[in-house]
This record gives C-alpha cells, structure tokens and sequence, in this order.
C-alpha cells in the first residue's frame, strides 16, 4: 500500500524532504493556519495542542511579536535585514512590513528546511531587494559570505539579524551561543539582535510529555531557562522591556497582553550592539 505522506507530496515540496518525518517549520505553518505541511505534521500539531492547547495562540503571539520588532527596527533605522530560520512564508513577513514602510529595505531570508526555502523563493520573484538561502544557523559562515548575502546585506551599515522561535531546536552541543556570538561580531554598531525562544517550566510533567513528542520530529527541542536565553544578549544593550513574554514586548494596545502572558510560552527581546 503506498505510504499517505508521499502520494500527497505536490509540485512545490522537493523530492529530497522527508514528509514522513513531521518538522518544525511545517507543524508551525500548521499551527498557524497555512497548507504547506502534510499529514505527519498535521499529526504531530494535534498531538502538541492536545498536550498543550495554548500552543496554537502561543504561534501567533511569536507572530505577532516579529513584527512589532521589524517595525521597531525600520524606526530605529535599520534598512536591511537576515531573518535566520524564517520558515514558511506567512501573513506579516519581514519584507512585507519592512518594505511597506520603507521600499528600500533589503532582507534575507535563512532557513535549514527545503520547503520554507521553496515557499520564499516562490513569494519573492520580481523583488530583487529580498532573498533565500538554504543554510544552518550554527553556519555563520555559510550564511554570512554567502552570494545573497553580499549581494543584499551592507555589513559596514546596521543590519538587524532576528532569530525568532529557532534557536530553541538548536542543543547545546551544536554551539548557537557561539554562533550569535560570531553574527554579532560581524554586526555594525546600531545594529539589532532581535530574538525569541521558548520556554517552560522544567518541572513541569506536561514540558517532559511535549519534549518525547518533539524527540520524535526532524527537530527535537531544547529547553532552556531565562537565563540561558539572556545568555545570547551577551554584550549587547537590550531595549526596553528588556527579555520579556511575547506579548509584553511593546504590545500595541496595553490590552493586547493579557492576564496570563506566560501562556505565549515563548521569551522575546531586542538588543542594539553600541
Ligand atoms: C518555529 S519556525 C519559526 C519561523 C519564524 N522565525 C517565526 O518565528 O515566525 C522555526 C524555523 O527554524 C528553522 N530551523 C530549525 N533549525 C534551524 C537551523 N539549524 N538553521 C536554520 N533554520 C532552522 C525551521 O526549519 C523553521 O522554519
């Protein structure tokens, strides 16, 4: 009998990826509405929420926070952009908002995962200040001297380099506070470090259920705690609120935090390299 996963696979996915294996950028999609994930993700999203159902809202208050963040960044001056780990383009991407306020703004997009490539390669034809590179984020090489790159990015002007909701399914073991270090390195001053990552309560019975669930996807999860998080701020002058919940990052509206913030599950600050 034919596998589900693959009779499914259609013209956009690349025969190189996995659809039986469910992966981060895919059960994010899923999480936040979109249809380019298949059906072990749609699966495993299931599972998570059941688990954990403010997972769903916690995907769009990360959302939400991204681009409260590239917003910040065009009125602090920043014209250009590497978004690493960007995912599977969605409503509000960062040179939608950066452009729309500036046209001028120049971003790139980073991903590990074919199909998040695939998508923004698709969503960006005919905008020749926007591009896409297939890359690992504890690369800074790879991603740094890149075509794209040095064709897009002016590293002797401030760029704003954001690692939203990705760092936290790098493990210790692969050195990402090494690798933030050396982007940072490379960082004009006036430049943004902007950044969110999850979090949960290591005692928590429900954090070692969801942490089997993810062992089991393309990107198993790390836990790490507000102190390890503020850890990739090192050097760095965070901006107020400082590291904070998603939705208590300069919320539009003081309604808009709610009276559970932890409930978004999720750290998210903005840092200036002076
Ligand atoms: C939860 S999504 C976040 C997408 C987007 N940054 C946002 O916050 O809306 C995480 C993304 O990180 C990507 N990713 C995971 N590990 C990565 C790595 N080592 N290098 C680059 N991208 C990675 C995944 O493929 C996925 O698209």
């Amino acid at each position: 009998m034919p596998d589900m996963a693959s009779t499914e696979r259609p013209n956009w996915a690349p025969e190189s990826i996995d659809l039986d294996r469910p992966n981060a950028a895919r059960i994010y999609d899923y999480l936040l509405g979109g249809a380019a994930n298949f059906a072990q993700d749609r699966v495993f999203a299931d599972k998570l929420l059941e688990v954990m159902p403010e997972a769903g809202p916690a995907a769009r208050l990360n959302r939400a926070f991204l681009r409260r963040a590239v917003r910040f960044c065009v009125e602090s001056g920043i014209r250009q952009f590497i978004d690493i780990g960007s995912g599977i383009p969605t409503a509000g991407n960062v040179h939608e908002i950066a452009q729309r306020m500036d046209p001028s703004c120049r971003v790139l997009y980073v991903d590990s995962e074919p199909v998040a490539v695939t998508h923004s390669e698709l969503m960006l034809r005919g905008n020749d200040r926007a591009g896409t590179l297939r890359a690992d984020l504890v690369e800074p090489d790879a991603i740094l001297r890149s075509d794209e790159a040095l064709r897009l990015i002016d590293f002797a002007e401030p760029v704003a380099v954001l690692m939203v909701a990705v760092l936290h399914f790098i493990p210790d073991s692969s050195a990402p506070h090494a690798a933030v270090t050396e982007y940072v390195s490379t960082m004009a001053p006036g430049s943004y470090l902007v950044l969110s990552h999850g979090v949960e309560p290591p005692s928590s019975d429900r954090a070692e259920e969801v942490e089997q669930l993810y062992q089991r996807s393309a990107n198993p999860g790390v836990r790490r705690s507000p102190d390890d998080i503020a850890r990739f701020f090192t050097g760095l002058d965070l901006v107020e609120p400082g590291l904070v919940w998603t939705p208590q990052w300069r919320p539009e509206l003081p309604d808009d935090v709610g009276e559970h913030p932890e409930a978004s599950l999720v750290y998210a600050g903005v840092a200036r390299k002076l």
